[in-house]
């Protein structure tokens, strides 16, 4: 059984212009300590993906309109909120891209992270305070004693990931979701952070979801990757497999302009066009209008997601066709 199963998942927000899906018939494993690469251009559906699995989606607006999420065999979606919030910190943990929006502003640093240890353990205060001060060490803030009163603005941007990471880990979650964690990071601070993610995992043994727009951070961390696309899984495959042989045409234009980390990287492209608002996807393969393989049979329906070995999958009606 994998740790964590999610199934044909769609998630629809209702917004002023009518409902919108963000995310459509998603389905996805992760295996315990293994490390899952999602990657896709902004607004493709990651990062709702993410917020379903750890039932942080915003409500009412957004709902959960079909499919399921299994995590250790327990029905996540039919979880009540108490019990979900029971999960949050030991079961799954997330960080996320601006670790100054995360971190509240009025409070130490020390209290944040004692603060979460508090709300799902019991422990004596001195024990809590050791316990927070060790996994800041361990998430590579120096002297951890002192800067446990400094407040967020005290830290810079790197050190501020650490601590959100700290909070993140202190209850040893089997799953981390990271969204893009290294993001509004410079690039060295960046290795920096993966690094310390990648040995975290190997010393926790946790599963990681690593959510980024980067095939660079992607190489660097994933054992298997899954390709989105407007709120679609277009290609999932082991990472070696993917970068050698990628199927989808789109997997294949986001390899074309692979950084290596030391390069600034804001946009993934040099596949021309961008993303369609979901009000204006194309029928058919919603990739179709910036495909240079694109056929006409490309807009009669959306390609399914077929297996072409074990464990490589790609949605693309042209993949295995005679050349
Ligand atoms: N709060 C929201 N209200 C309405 N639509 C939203 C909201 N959040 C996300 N969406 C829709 O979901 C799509 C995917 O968003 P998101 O998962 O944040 O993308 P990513 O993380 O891949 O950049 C967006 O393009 C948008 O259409
Ligand atoms: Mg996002």
């Amino acid at each position: 059984m994998s740790l964590l199963e999610v199934r044909n998942l769609t998630t629809t927000f209702q917004t002023g212009g009518g409902a919108v899906t963000a995310v459509e018939d998603v389905s996805f494993d992760l295996n315990q300590g293994e490390i899952l690469g999602i990657v896709g251009e902004s607004g493709s559906g990651k990062s709702v993906t993410a917020l379903a699995v750890m039932g942080l989606l915003p409500r009412p607006a957004a709902r959960i309109s079909q499919g399921g999420i299994r995590f250790d065999g327990q029905d996540l979606l039919g979880l009540p909120d108490r019990a979900m919030q029971r999960l949050r910190g030991p079961g799954l943990a997330m960080v996320f891209q601006e670790p100054m929006t995360s971190l509240n502003p009025v409070f130490t640093i020390g209290e944040q992270v004692m603060e979460t240890i508090h709300a799902h353990e019991r422990l004596s205060r001195a024990a809590c305070y050791g316990r927070a001060v060790a996994m800041l060490e361990r998430v590579g803030i120096p002297s951890a004693g002192r800067r446990m009163a400094d407040y967020p603005h005290q830290l810079s941007g790197g050190q501020r990931q650490r601590v959100m990471l700290a909070i993140a880990l202190v209850c040893r979650p089997r799953l981390l979701i990271a969204d893009e964690p290294t993001t509004a990071l410079d690039v060295t601070i960046q290795a920096q952070i993966l690094d310390l993610l990648l040995d975290l995992r190997d010393e926790f043994g946790m599963a990681i979801m690593m959510i980024t727009h980067n095939m660079g951070v992607i190489a660097e961390t994933a054992d298997r990757v899954m390709v989105m696309y407007a709120g679609r899984v277009v290609e999932q495959a082991p990472v070696t497999r993917l970068f050698d042989q990628p199927l989808h045409p789109y997997t294949a234009g986001l390899l074309s302009c692979v950084p290596t980390l030391d390069q600034e990287q804001d946009r993934l492209i040099a596949i021309p066009g961008s993303l369609p608002e979901p009000s204006r996807r194309p029928p058919g393969c919603r990739f179709s209008a910036r495909c240079a393989q694109a056929v006409p049979a490309c807009a009669d329906a959306v390609p399914a997601l077929r297996h072409f070995v074990a464990d490589h999958a790609a949605a693309c009606i042209r993949v295995g066709e005679p050349a």
